[in-house]
């Protein structure tokens, strides 16, 4: 299978900015790239828009009118598919795994502007995906015709818009190769439904780049990252009849910076929220980026990235949960 083949709804802005931290790389000896996926552009941005190019191209492909997803009540990834879904001309619903808080701000409030239907499953995370068919089930029987997208959007297409974005990543970086004035380390990456984990995992190994990618985990347990990473990885290969080998080493995913549990931030979180906005402007998010970034800061001072190396953090957006959460980031 050729990936050009694939049809694509265009959404994103790419390439996207492939940014220097300098003043962050001065104080931690580091030299800190960011890759700007927050700068997607379309809906408020992030990781997300990548996906839902090849997504909602199924979607119209089968003649779908309606995307059904789920996720916490500030996903940025059901905000983000509600608003492909209108650009695309069909309708969306997003299914929750809480009840309602009687709030509606944030991702919450976009989703009410787009005009999504909501659905609060009051089930836990794995029971979602089960509410979810049942949404699309009542859908059939209402005579629409749903497509469903499992909770944040880590199919093999989701992979494969991460594969692509590794070959632009490199693409990005080649004149700096060919002046041999950067290596790079090791990739910091989110890993929530593992998607995007397994898509820049499967990039760096198709275009031969041998760089760790170390995944930090803001909702799963680490051996069940290792699985789902490991397991989206085989089917998107065998989906694109390639050989993509991974060996023992090569999923990485750092458990430390979960904190209490999903959504619920961290004091290590909120520190590098403030940390990268007061010295780089940039902005990130107290349940995904936030977490990531607090698992970089450690990891330079723990030496496990040595000084002088160069990490490049995978921004994957999430700034619209700053107003979901004001509580945890000031
Ligand atoms: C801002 C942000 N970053 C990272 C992730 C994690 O991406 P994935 O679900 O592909 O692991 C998400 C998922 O919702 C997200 O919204």
């Amino acid at each position: 299978m050729d990936i050009s083949a694939l049809p694509r709804f265009p959404l994103a802005t790419l390439p996207t900015l492939l940014d220097e931290l300098p003043r962050l790389s001065q104080e931690l000896g580091v030299r800190v790239m960011m890759k700007r996926d927050d700068l997607t552009g379309f809906a408020l941005g992030g990781n997300k828009v990548r996906k839902l190019e090849f997504l909602v191209a199924d979607a119209l492909e089968k003649n779908c009118d309606v995307l059904v997803t789920g996720g916490g009540v500030q996903s940025n990834h059901v905000r983000t598919t509600a608003a492909a879904a209108r650009k695309a001309g069909m309708d969306a619903v997003g299914v929750f795994f809480a009840s309602p808080s009687g709030e509606v701000n944030g991702n919450l409030l976009l989703d009410e502007i787009l005009g999504a239907q909501l659905i609060y499953a009051q089930a836990d995370k794995h029971e979602t995906e089960l509410v979810i068919q049942r949404a699309c089930d009542d859908l059939r029987a209402q005579g629409r015709n749903p497509y469903l997208i499992p909770v944040g959007g880590s199919t093999k297409l989701g992979v494969i818009s991460y594969i692509l974005a590794v070959q632009e990543l490199l693409q990005q970086m080649l004149p700096q190769l060919n002046a041999q004035n950067i290596s790079l380390d090791a990739v910091v990456i989110t890993t929530g439904s593992c998607g995007t984990h397994a898509g820049v995992l499967a990039g760096m190994k198709m275009f031969g780049a041998n760089v760790p990618v170390h995944g930090v985990t803001v909702s799963r347990p680490r051996a069940e990252c290792l699985e789902r990473v490991a397991r989206l990885v085989q089917d998107t290969a065998q989906f694109l009849e390639r050989d993509i080998v991974l060996d023992e080493n090569d999923i990485i995913i750092h458990d430390a910076y979960i904190g209490e549990a999903y959504a619920k931030s961290t004091p290590a979180a909120r520190a590098a929220i403030h940390r990268v906005a007061r010295i780089e402007g940039i902005f990130l998010d107290p349940v995904y980026t936030g977490k990531a970034m607090a698992g970089l800061l450690d990891l330079v001072e723990r030496q496990v990235f040595k000084q002088g190396s160069t990490i490049l953090f995978w921004h994957t957006g999430g700034a619209p949960g700053i107003f979901g959460f004001p509580q945890d980031v000031v």
